[in-house]
């Protein structure tokens, strides 16, 4: 199982939540656009300390973990996962997000690559998926390096931004691989 890997001058880990980065998750839910296309108007910057407290982050059913870049330069964003079903088995969806100095250095990819391999080494899910946006380019690239196929178009599955969009849907099952190797 891969849970830290170099890329050029920094070392990415997944690693549980402690309470410093609570600022970084109060920052995504009240600074408007830093977290992305998921922006989705202001959200209760507390909610994550009360989370904190509950489980760490660390749910019997959903979680995070922070995708960190060493000692010196702190987290660079989070990883998350939550279930799903689509009949009798639960399957995770996964999401991330990266703080805007840290995207299109290959952190991405290998974070979500990392996520799979932890997700399949400690559940027994067979399948995980992601979705994003037509327009986030990056994480579609990100999603296919990390071992992701695209499965289709949902038709109108999000209201963001002041009207009803598509989105894609990726999936990696337990058996497939990374197009390259996190390593
Ligand atoms: C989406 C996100 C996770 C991608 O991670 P990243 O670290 O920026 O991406 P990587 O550096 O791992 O790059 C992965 C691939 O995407 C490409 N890429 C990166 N940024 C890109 C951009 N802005 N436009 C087009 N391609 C891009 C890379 O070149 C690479 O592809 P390649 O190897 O074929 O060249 C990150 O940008 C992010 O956190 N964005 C904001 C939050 C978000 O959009 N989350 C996902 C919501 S669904």
């Amino acid at each position: 199982m891969i849970l830290e890997e170099v890329v050029t001058d920094v070392s990415v880990r997944l690693r549980p939540v402690v309470e410093d980065d609570l600022a970084m998750f109060r920052r995504f839910a009240v600074e408007p656009g830093l977290i992305g296309l998921d922006w989705s108007g202001f959200r209760d910057a507390q909610a994550p300390a009360r989370q904190f407290a509950i489980d760490g982050f660390l749910g019997d059913d959903d979680g995070r973990l922070m995708v960190d870049v060493g000692d010196e330069h702190g987290a660079a964003g989070y990883v998350s996962w939550r279930p799903g079903t689509l009949g009798p088995a639960k399957h995770w969806e996964i999401g991330i997000a990266l703080l805007p100095a840290w995207r299109g250095r290959g952190i991405g990819w290998r974070a979500q690559a990392m996520l799979c391999d932890y997700l399949f080494t400690h559940t027994p899910v067979q399948r995980i998926q992601a979705g994003t946006h037509p327009e986030n380019v990056a994480e579609q690239k990100a999603l296919e390096k990390a071992g992701f196929q695209l499965e289709g178009v949902i038709r109108s599955c999000e209201f963001r931004a002041g009207q009803w969009r598509d989105g894609y849907l990726y999936s990696r099952l337990r058996d497939d691989v990374s197009r390259e190797s996190p390593r």
